[in-house]
């Protein structure tokens, strides 16, 4: 099959793309390179040859992205390319909004103008906020209240797919905290600046940095430090084959409605168990052998105490679930990447 990527030089786009030619398939990325990489690029056409192909260009140019869509008689749409940062988000409401949501609505117009009625969104669990009184594990039914632009934006965009189904079959698939690599070491995670806790840890243990600030001890939770659910990449592209399964069938249980072609499905995508801070840190002491410092810091603004999946409705409804469910497992992809990669892509 024939597919176009969009933000497929960045981490996780790059992960999916590498899927898609291994599985044999012919895949277009579109990605500006603002954060994205060349030398992710690069290692994708490694393994692609020509079924690889690349675009430079910017979601919001229209006019580029339907070329992309003709020039590789595109069928379907990952779409991965987004601002990510939470914190950035607070500072640049409108990027976010503009890259989040323009940028979705202006691929949209590209697809529609080409007659691609297929799309897969990378969209967040940063679109629930905060549940009430904490609860725990989040479900596709709990309400999406965004404490942040960055949550907003993502959630912004899966209304506007909502109210597309007259001519458009697309899922959202809510991530939690997405960590690992390629086990096979191809591609990995390189984000500049790096904010996420588990590649920093990691850049203490080879030394690029001094120590890991843990950003508050004193949260309702079992150690103090706040809980996250981590999903191993290649768990989470899993999870877009088997959407892209469902996609092309119309319906999830693989019957096709021909009143009702086109639908808007959503699933979390996490291992439904969480970590704290410090089981994560331990967990990459134990991985690397170093000692990896660390000290107690404030809270980081916006820093929910809890926060794991309930993946039920997926493995109900695709027969996914994570494999990838120990830390140090998914710990040792990154770190195996990182060593051998000290200055990233670069
Ligand atoms: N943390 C530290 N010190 C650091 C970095 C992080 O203590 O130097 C802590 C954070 O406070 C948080 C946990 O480690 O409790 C995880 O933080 P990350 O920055 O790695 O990830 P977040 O949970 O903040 O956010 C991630 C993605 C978002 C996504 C969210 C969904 O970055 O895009 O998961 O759960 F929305």
């Amino acid at each position: 099959m024939r597919f176009l990527v969009t933000g497929g030089a960045g981490y996780i786009g790059s992960h999916a793309t590498l899927r898609l030619l291994d599985a044999g398939h012919e895949v277009t990325v579109v990605d500006n390179l603002y954060r994205g990489h060349r030398g992710a690029i690069e290692a994708l056409a490694r393994v692609g040859g020509p079924r690889l192909r690349f675009v430079e260009a910017d979601i919001l140019d229209t006019a580029a992205v339907a070329r992309a869509l003709r020039d590789g008689g595109v069928e379907t749409v990952l779409h991965f390319a987004a601002l990510t940062y939470v914190g950035e988000s607070m500072e640049r409401p409108d990027d976010y909004h503009r890259t989040n949501t323009t940028g979705g609505e202006s691929l949209l117009a590209a697809m529609r103008a080409c007659g691609v009625h297929r799309l897969v969104f990378s969209s967040t669990a940063a679109t629930y906020g905060v549940p009430d009184a904490g609860a725990m594990p989040i479900t596709e039914d709990t309400p999406q209240r965004p404490i942040n632009p960055y949550g907003a934006s993502k959630l912004a965009f899966e209304q506007v797919l909502r109210a597309q189904t007259a001519w458009l079959s697309s899922v959202a698939l809510r991530y939690f905290n997405v960590a690992g690599a390629d086990p096979a070491g191809r591609l990995g995670e390189d984000h500049r600046p790096e904010t996420h806790l588990i590649p920093i840890c990691l850049e203490v243990a080879l030394g690029r940095r001094p120590q890991l600030t843990v950003f508050g001890d004193d949260f309702p939770t079992p150690d103090g430090t706040c809980v996250r659910d981590y999903v191993h990449v290649e768990d989470l592209v899993d999870a877009h084959v088997a959407a892209l399964a469902a996609l092309e069938n119309g319906t999830v249980d693989g019957t096709v409605d021909r009143q009702t072609p086109h639908r808007f499905l959503r699933w979390n995508i996490g291992i439904g168990r969480g970590y704290s801070v410090r089981e994560v840190l331990e967990s990459c002491r134990r991985v690397t052998g170093h000692a990896i410092p660390a000290a107690i810091g404030p809270r980081r603004e916006g820093d929910p105490p809890s926060l794991y999946a309930d993946p039920a409705a997926i493995t109900r409804d695709l027969g996914w679930r994570a494999r990838w469910t120990d830390l140090d497992a998914i710990v040792r992809t990154a770190w195996d990447w990182m060593r051998a990669h000290p200055a990233g892509y670069r």
